[in-house]
């Protein structure tokens, strides 16, 4: 069989094959347009390209409201920002250049919960989709898609968009068919429990349905997706791990948590993944992982024989993690699945599956608060992502953070954080290179004397026990000096250092 009757198994659908040039033309001023793509994986490169090149050449007036399921790669929000196409963008990024016109005020950008995405969508919150374009491995002989390295918001956009442009990519491998598992909810008043027990359970299509006849543009293209480099494993990352995994030993030992754990979400960076590298050499063995991205950490799991099921709803691997999963697919097939966002960040079922949440904060303060995206309070960074998905409903809400940034010039522990995005309620455990704090059951002095002890840096220390000090003198169930409280980041706005 030709390549490409593998690719479009249904014949008619051949019609719709184009140039991207021809493709990028149905994409017209004021339109809302939804791309699939994760943490860069699986978005399309070939069409956004083609537009930010017409309209560089033209200098013509095009802008659209980008939505996607989280980051893209650089072909989309890169060159579109650089491009001037975009107008409004949700529901998360990490573009350097997308966020400089962000915190410039060029670009509006809402910082949105991804498991809440889909469900927005399709209330019209963002208006009507124009235009979706999917990148994907194959067209089945129904018409339905088949996705390829993430699922996304892709079966939401696919359902509510106009039309549908795709991107069938000849780069990403055709052996990933099967390894989507695509289930939408119904929307209130008519929702039913989701029907996911375990993690490993399959509960929808292996495709997203598609109606064809919204099918207004195929494209084939074979650019892979752009890769994540991971720094390679520090000091403080090492002692963070190690500390995080002497608490959950501790758990299995005192606590009565399964010895297996409970189904495990690690958010994203290179502390993220070296906390999962972490579990390499730990004790724990037939580990369940229900998580939103899969990174170069969870192979190496499976490699070690440590992981029994890996669910997410994106492969973000680095070029080597790449090459890695494409060597090894059909093995690693048999160990992961991939789902909508809707479903891999879903509350109903991390709450039923009591899954223990660990992300990454920018800063916490003594009572527990965690900013995860606004940097000095107001400088957006990426965006909350999935990690108050996650947070909020977890059996164990874990923050990870290195105690200092900036090469100490910054304490990542403050008396106030400056923006707040998982709250003193949500957050149960502190891990930074100096210690861990367990927070569970504790008021808010007993977490600010743990924080302060267990987590600060020394250069810090005692400023933060003199500042909790003298806030006691005031009383409160929550004792700050407010205007003190918040003079650390001023200092550091006007001297660059908070020492
Ligand atoms: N104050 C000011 N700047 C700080 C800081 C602080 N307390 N802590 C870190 N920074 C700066 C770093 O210096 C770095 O700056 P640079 O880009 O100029 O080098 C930047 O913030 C990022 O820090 P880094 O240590 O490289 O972060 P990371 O790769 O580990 O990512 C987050 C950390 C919080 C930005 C990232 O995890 C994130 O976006 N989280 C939110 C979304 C999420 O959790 N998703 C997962 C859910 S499944």
């Amino acid at each position: 069989m030709k390549l490409i009757d593998k690719r479009i198994r249904n014949s008619k659908l051949k019609e719709k094959i184009m140039s991207t040039e021809e493709a990028s033309n149905l994409i017209k001023d004021g339109m809302v347009v939804a791309t699939s793509g994760f943490t860069p994986a699986g978005y399309p490169k070939a069409i956004p390209l083609a537009l930010a090149k017409r309209v560089k050449k033209n200098k013509e007036k095009l802008q659209i409201s980008l939505l996607t399921g989280a980051s893209v790669g650089e072909e989309l929000d890169g060159a579109l920002t650089e491009a001037g196409i975009i107008a409004r963008r949700y529901p998360y990024q990490t573009n350097k250049l997308l966020r400089n016109n962000i915190n410039s005020g060029g670009i509006a950008y809402a910082d949105i919960h991804l498991s809440h995405f889909a469900q927005q969508v399709r209330y019209g919150f963002f208006g009507e989709i124009d235009l979706a374009i999917i990148e994907a491995i194959a067209i089945d002989e129904e018409g339905n898609i088949i996705p390829s390295t993430s699922v996304g918001v892709s079966p939401t956009f696919v359902d509510s968009a106009k039309s549908i442009i795709i991107e069938i990519n000849n780069s990403q491998p055709l052996e990933l068919e099967g390894i989507h598992d695509i289930y939408q909810p119904k929307d209130p008043p008519n929702r039913y429990p989701i029907p996911l027990i375990k993690p490993g359970d399959r509960i929808g299509t292996p495709y997203i349905p598609t109606d064809p006849k919204k099918i207004r543009a195929i494209v084939i293209t074979d650019s892979n997706d752009q890769a994540s480099p991971l720094a390679p494993i520090d000091k403080n990352s090492e002692k963070i791990a190690s500390y995080l995994v002497d608490f959950l030993k501790n758990k299995v030992e005192h606590n009565g948590l399964p010895q297996n754990l409970l189904p495990l979400q690690s958010g994203v960076g290179s502390v993220a993944n070296a906390v999962l590298a972490g579990l390499l050499d730990s004790p724990f063995e037939s580990l369940d992982f229900y998580s939103e991205v899969i990174q170069d950490s969870v192979l190496d799991l499976i490699d070690r024989g440590k992981i029994r099921i890996a669910s997410g709803t994106s492969l973000t691997f680095s070029k080597e993690g790449q090459q890695r999963f494409i060597n090894n697919l059909e093995e690693y097939k048999r160990k992961i699945i991939l789902r909508p966002q809707e479903i891999s960040n879903n509350p109903e079922i991390i709450r039923r599956l009591g899954s223990i949440a660990m992300n990454t904060a920018i800063e916490v303060d003594i009572y527990g608060n965690v900013n995860s995206t606004n940097i000095m309070g107001s400088k957006m960074m990426n965006g909350i992502g999935g990690s108050g998905d996650f947070t909020r409903n977890a059996y164990l809400s874990i923050f990870v953070t290195p105690s200092i940034a900036k090469n100490g010039d910054i304490s990542c522990v403050v008396p106030m954080v400056s923006h707040v995005d998982h709250t003193e309620h949500d957050v149960q455990v502190i891990v930074t290179e100096q210690g861990l704090a367990d927070l569970r059951g504790l008021s808010p002095r007993e977490r600010a004397e743990t924080i302060i002890n267990n987590c600060t840096h020394p250069e810090y220390k005692s400023k933060l026990k003199n500042y909790y000090q003298r806030a006691l003198g005031k009383g409160g169930h929550i004792p700050h000096l407010i205007k003190e409280a918040l003079s650390w980041h001023k200092k550091f706005l006007e001297t660059g250092s908070m020492k």
